[in-house]
């Protein structure tokens, strides 16, 4: 199916509002808080800005302005600007690894979007009301415990997926999004009000931005460079299939810098509203992928009006889940529907019923196949592993080396209004510092 006029966002305000419904999810408010307890806190947290600022912006950038000169999707784009400048046609493996990419970590991420909703539900019928430590606790177990529970939500959630997508109204979303990203952000300013009064604040403060150097290893820095890739939803494609309906206008370094914001700043206001509540319980920091969903019930069963607050916060979190989960799935059906005879609503349900199959794969981790190891992790931790810290990683490197070295330099800097020292400053960092600092993290982390 070709189009003929590739559609554009109505407005900027579109653009940047589906940018910020892809980024802003569970990676945030799931994933950054158990990573930063599990690795050790503040020096984990100033990598990961650093990755941000030095990698994830240009990259972020480079991925936009792909997609805005291709006009179309990722796979196609790549391949038509490698023809037009006659590089290798091997750069459409840019592409073609997003979508792999999308496809493996819509199927965990689905998972999470399930538990998401299950304590939507729980917060309802009041299953976290009055409970300690230990009973919460006892109820994430609970459910982690049970297969059939896992399978429930997370194909409840994959069939929201699947429903939106199929009936190609994401941009329907748009509404959506601007209503609930500033409710969210208000629910997590309210948890963070909570924490300053468990009188363990300063304790989470210094946790998170008192760095303790010793606490760096090759590890952690690889996990917060692929933290950062997750986080703005970056080596995907997703981000330069969304430029392909930028229009000329768009700033895109200025939206960058609102997207990276508005994302950075939600995951650092989930850590500050998770660490006092951790201090203050005595909870375990290494809690990994349950961590939110010890704390957060603990702070809800303990503050006036929690149980309503609670249901509105993981209401908010499943929708945020839902916005990024939709974008992951995109690419996946635009390739199938692009390269197939399926039409969008097949394409779609082939697609999300692949994925769904390998989440249960992923969500059987938990429990029946805790002990099935490759590699030494599981099934889950194998997909999440194996995507943010190589597949994501490499994908956005393909990305910035094409922007660099093999688009005309002169034109991407008047493309992102540059020149001078800002001109220098982009070349520098999008031709060496950028690559070089993603190259240096996997060096470092191979050797330790
Ligand atoms: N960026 C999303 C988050 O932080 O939750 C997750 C995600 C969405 C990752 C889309 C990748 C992606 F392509
Ligand atoms: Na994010």
């Amino acid at each position: 199916m070709s189009k003929l006029v590739h559609a554009q966002w109505s407005s900027k305000m579109t653009f940047v509002l589906a940018a910020a419904g892809s980024a802003v999810g569970l990676g945030n408010i799931w994933k950054f808080p158990y990573m930063v307890g599990e690795s050790g806190g503040a020096a984990f947290v100033l990598v990961y800005l650093l990755c941000i600022a030095v990698i994830g912006l240009p990259i972020l950038v480079a991925e936009w302005l792909i997609g805005r000169r291709g006009q179309e999707n990722p796979i196609n784009a790549m391949a038509e600007l490698a023809r037009r400048g006659g590089h290798l046609p091997a750069w459409v493996l840019v592409g073609v690894s997003g979508v792999l990419g999308a496809f493996l970590i819509l199927s965990f991420y689905s998972v999470i979007g399930g538990w998401s909703l299950s304590y939507t539900l729980g917060s309802i019928t009041g299953t976290f009301s009055g409970q300690d430590a230990e009973g919460v606790g006892g109820v994430f177990t609970g459910m982690l415990g049970s297969p059939v529970t896992l399978l429930l939500w997370h194909t409840v959630f994959m069939l929201l997926v699947i429903g939106i997508v199929a009936r190609g109204v994401t941009k329907g979303l748009e509404g959506a999004v601007r209503t609930m990203m500033p409710a969210l952000v208000i629910l997590m300013l309210v948890l963070l009000g909570y924490g300053m009064t468990t009188g363990h604040f300063g304790e989470a403060l210094s946790f998170m931005f008192r760095p303790d150097w010793g606490a760096i290893s090759g590890e952690v820095v690889l996990a917060a460079m692929g933290q950062a890739f997750f986080t703005l939803s970056l080596g995907m494609g997703i981000m330069m299939a969304y430029g392909s309906y930028l229009g000329e206008e768009v700033n895109l370094l200025g939206t960058a810098r609102t997207v990276i914001l508005l994302d950075t700043g939600i995951a650092l206001l989930a850590g500050l509203a998770i660490f006092p509540i951790v201090f203050a319980n005595g909870l375990d920091l290494n809690s990994g992928p349950g961590l939110i969903f010890v704390t957060l019930p603990l702070a809800f069963g303990n503050m006036t009006g929690g149980t309503l607050l609670g249901l509105m916060f993981f209401l908010l979190l499943t929708f945020a889940a839902l916005t990024s989960a939709i974008s992951l799935l995109e690419p996946v059906v635009e390739f199938v529907e692009e390269r197939t005879p399926l039409s969008r609503v097949v394409a779609t349900l082939v697609s999300g019923v692949a994925v769904w199959a390998l989440g249960i794969l992923a969500l059987l981790s938990f429990n029946l196949l805790g002990e099935f190891l490759i590699l030494g992790l599981n099934v889950f931790d194998l997909l999440d592993t194996f995507t943010s810290k190589i597949l994501l990683p490499l994908t956005g490197l393909g990305a910035i080396l094409f922007v660099a070295w093999c688009l005309d330099r002169q034109s991407v800097a008047a493309e992102l209004n540059l020149s001078g020292a800002g001109q220098s400053l982009w070349v520098v960092v999008a031709r060496y510092v950028a690559p070089l600092g993603v190259v240096a993290v996997f060096l470092h982390s191979l050797l330790g």
